[in-house]
């Protein structure tokens, strides 16, 4: 079966990796001639918008989805209007994926619990909403943000000014600063037929706005019986099809949800070694109509993202238990450039070996257990 993904990033790239034993043949659109999925799999070069290569991918594939969100809906139905073609995971879910306004109204809605938020699109409507939420807070960009991009926190009245000029001009949003105890996802993948699995808690730590490293499986039933009930909620909303993250604070025991991503997600990649069946694989069984697969975990995992600069594998892999994910692109400071996980028969293991390897990297994180 051929499928159709708009933008081949390291995500696509791992999606064409895990459709080859299946038989699945992935084909992509980037406007980037070295994006990395370009290196396994067909690679047309072409904008997010362009009508005429969407309609191309569409042409050639009987389901066509996106490796991140950031694509145009518009285009996107468009190119895809009396093909047959179908898209996964729904148009409907990308939409209010792309707009952090529109996913906090999602779940006040389904009764997700999430922070304290305002839409603002003027000074004015900064400092109201401010006055009303509170400070600290932080200061969004409504689209395009992602890595921690395109945010502000902002500590006391005179922050908001100097916020507002470095991001005012687009619609943004402000929310509470929520000081948290740890940060979680929940990964949940729905098939065509309706059937749901969902993936273990997984555990997550920051620097800078950018995923530095995920453990899994987090026991902490409480918490994860929680973050599946919300991730089945906003499945079931959408009548999903493919996989779905949502990121959550955990303060006093009571998850708050912070975003949500309609694709794969950086904190499963865990699952491509530490799972029966990895994100990427039951991403593509949903949306191929194929029955998904399990998501019991193999193991104690812990994920590493590799940033700014590849260290030397030779070094890596000298760690047991360690798999290496080179993306292949140009090092560049705060990119994303490949990650590794350690998997280990138990979670005291798992975290040794995780503890170490932080500190060959020089990465210092609070809270590591
Ligand atoms: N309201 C908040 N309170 C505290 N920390 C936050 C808040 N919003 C974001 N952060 C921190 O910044 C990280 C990135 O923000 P997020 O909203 O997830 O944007 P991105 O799309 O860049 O991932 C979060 O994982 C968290 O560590
Ligand atoms: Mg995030």
């Amino acid at each position: 079966m051929k499928i159709g993904i708009v933008g081949g990033g390291q995500l696509g790239r791992m999606l064409a990796l895990a459709g080859v034993p299946l038989g699945l043949e992935c084909r992509f659109l980037d406007p980037n001639p070295k994006a990395p999925a370009g290196a396994i799999a067909a690679l047309r070069v072409g904008e997010f918008t362009d009508r005429r290569e969407l309609r191309r991918l569409a042409r050639h594939s009987e389901v066509v989805s996106f490796d991140w969100e950031n694509v145009s809906v518009a285009a996107l139905r468009a190119a895809t209007r009396g093909s047959g073609t179908r898209i996964a995971p729904p148009l409907r879910a990308l939409s209010i994926g792309q707009d952090r306004w529109a996913e906090k109204r999602l779940f006040e809605r389904l009764g997700v619990p999430t922070t304290c938020y305002a839409a603002v699109d003027s000074r004015a409507a900064l400092w109201r909403a401010a006055a009303r939420i509170g400070l600290p807070g932080v200061l969004k960009t409504r689209r395009l943000g992602y890595d921690g991009k395109g945010q502000q926190v902002i500590r006391d009245h005179a922050g908001l000014d100097a916020a507002w000029r470095a991001l005012g001009g687009v619609p943004l949003l402000y929310e509470e600063f929520v000081p948290f105890d740890a940060e979680v996802s929940g990964l949940g993948v729905r098939a065509r037929d309706g059937s749901v699995a969902l993936y273990p808690l997984v555990r997550n730590w920051h620097a800078q706005g950018i995923l530095r490293l995920s453990m899994a499986p987090w026991r902490a039933p409480a918490l994860e019986r929680q973050a599946h009930r919300h991730v089945r909620a906003v499945l079931r909303e959408f009548r999903y099809v493919g996989l779905l993250a949502i990121e959550f604070f955990v303060k006093r025991g009571r998850l708050i949800a912070n975003e949500l991503a309609p694709r794969v997600h950086n904190s499963g990649h865990w699952s491509i070694e530490g799972a029966v069946t990895s994100q990427f694989e039951n991403h593509l069984r949903a949306i191929a109509g194929l029955p998904l697969g399990s998501v019991a975990s193999v193991g104690h995992s812990a994920m590493i993202n590799l940033i700014g600069r590849m260290p030397a594998a030779a070094e890596l892999l000298r760690i047991p238990g360690l798999h290496l994910h080179d993306y292949g692109k140009a090092p560049r400071p705060g990119r994303k450039l490949g990650h590794c996980t350690l998997v280990a028969p138990d979670a005291a293991l798992r975290n040794r070996r995780a503890r170490r390897l932080l500190r060959a990297l020089d990465l210092k994180l609070p809270g590591i257990p």
